[in-house]
């Protein structure tokens, strides 16, 4: 089990737009092995995008886990091709961005189409939580953060409260 060490705001490699995948080889099957074993291992996260753990690489690893049970889907290339018009509002968080929730704004849903691990093209009309998550999950390959959805004002208060923690943390280690 290998478990990547996620990296958090405001490190500049989060703002990168990652590359596509062109070889579903050995290579890319250790990544989404990896990127799963970082994701269970982080507890409550739902999601995670390779440039979350500094791999410039459009590959996104999700579970939703419904049910309690193991769903893990494993988009590589992904790409909406259709944005429905209905919006809806939903309180969302990130493991880059610890300790922090918002409401964003997204569509409702969402028609996608991407490779699966193995190199299969998959294409289909996404709704509810993994509608969120996966227009969340391709924000991270284009360099979007959830937070560069809020305000100006908004966005500023993230980074204080995130340099508070780092604070407290650090004196916490110290004692
Ligand atoms: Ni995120």
């Amino acid at each position: 089990m290998t478990v990547l060490r996620i990296l958090t705001i405001p490190d500049p490699r989060l703002k990168h737009k990652s590359i596509e995948v062109e070889n579903f080889d050995l290579d890319l099957q250790e990544i989404v092995k990896n990127m799963y074993d970082t994701l269970y291992a982080s507890g409550n996260g739902i999601g995670l995008a390779a440039p979350q753990v500094g791999i410039k690489k459009r590959i996104i690893v999700i579970d939703l886990k419904v049910d309690g049970k193991s769903d893990p889907i494993t988009f590589i290339n992904p790409e909406v091709i259709k944005f429905s018009e209905e919006k809806f509002i939903n309180e969302e968080g990130c493991l880059s961005v610890p300790e922090y929730y918002a409401e964003v704004e997204r569509s409702k849903e969402v028609e996608v189409k991407w490779f699966d691990e193995n190199g299969k093209r998959k294409k289909k009309i996404i709704k509810g939580l993994l509608s969120i998550c996966i227009q969340h999950e391709i924000d991270h390959l284009n360099g979007t953060l959830f937070i560069d959805h809020l305000s100006k004002l908004k966005r500023k208060l993230v980074f204080e409260k995130l340099k508070k923690i780092k604070k407290k943390n650090e004196r916490q280690s110290k004692n």
